[in-house]
């Protein structure tokens, strides 16, 4: 089976045909998603909260990013890998950003990175993708910006919200991005930019006009979450049957019922016999 291109991905918008990503931090977890025929991963730095435990994505660092990226990355064969910048890594000037933005790419073996950010950010994207790395960008809500925007809130309600991100996805396109997230906005604004540019739009609480979709693995199954955003639908309610397993295992050990005879080792009646002396 080949591994997914850029070029396929193109190819998908064309079809019409919607792109599926989900997102992952370690292997297990790749290796499934790769093995359920999803086309892209992306190694996002929500990692900071259904991974680490943060109650944002800003204390995330590039060393995390690319620790957890290397596990994604050797259990996805087929899936297109894409890896976030965390915060800080691409606001501190163009050589500082392709450094890292490179950095992720050779320790990572992932084969793009993805950047949150709107107009502001075309000379960082630009001078990427001139050193040979795919780009993605994000659009809408912008989590590491979460305390500027008030909050993790819809964007682009208004008409100058609204205007102002379609100035921004046709900024990205310029700049060379070869796809836009759209996070939280409304269904009808993802529509028109989805028709507006020609690279494919994934969203995630954007409606399903876009040209793909994306999930965090965790609000999609409920890993380890107490409550989602709205525009997660779940799948599937692992935290309960991990919950469940735990639990059974916890009283069978009180009970002395596991380990079982099938589960334990035994020695030669002689050999035990010299032990006891
Ligand atoms: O970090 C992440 O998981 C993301 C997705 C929500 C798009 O950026
Ligand atoms: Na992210």
């Amino acid at each position: 089976q080949k591994a997914i291109t850029t070029h396929d991905l193109k190819q998908l918008k064309a079809k019409k045909e919607p792109i599926t990503m989900v997102t992952a931090y370690d292997y297990p977890t790749a290796k499934l998603i790769d093995e359920s025929g999803i086309e892209m991963i992306l190694v996002g730095d929500s990692l900071g909260m259904v991974v680490l435990g943060y109650d944002t994505t800003i204390p995330v660092t590039l060393e995390d990013m690319i620790h957890h990226g290397k596990a994604v990355v050797r259990g996805a064969k087929r899936a297109f890998v894409v890896v976030d910048m965390p915060f800080l890594t691409y606001h501190l000037g163009i050589k500082k950003a392709v450094y890292h933005a490179g950095r992720i790419i050779q320790e990572t073996g992932a084969k793009a990175v993805k950047i949150e950010g709107g107009k502001e950010i075309v000379p960082v994207i630009q001078a990427i993708t001139q050193a040979g790395i795919p780009v993605v960008g994000h659009i809408g809500l912008t989590p590491q910006s979460v305390h500027q925007l008030g909050g993790f809130k819809v964007q682009g309600k208004t008409k100058e919200d609204a205007l102002k991100i379609i100035e921004d996805a046709k900024a990205l396109e310029a700049a060379g991005v070869f796809s836009i997230v759209l996070e939280a906005i409304p269904h009808d604004l993802a529509k028109l930019i989805t028709e507006t540019v020609s690279v494919p739009t994934i969203g995630i609480g954007a409606g399903n006009a876009c040209d793909g979709q994306v999930l965090v693995f965790h609000d999609m199954i409920q890993y380890g979450l107490d409550r989602s955003p709205k525009f997660v639908k779940i799948y599937g309610q692992i935290g309960e049957m991990i919950k469940r397993s735990i639990s059974q295992y916890k009283e069978e050990v009180k009970k002395r019922s596991f380990p079982a005879k099938e589960h334990t080792f035994s020695i030669q009646e002689s050999v035990l016999e010299q032990l006891y002396g």
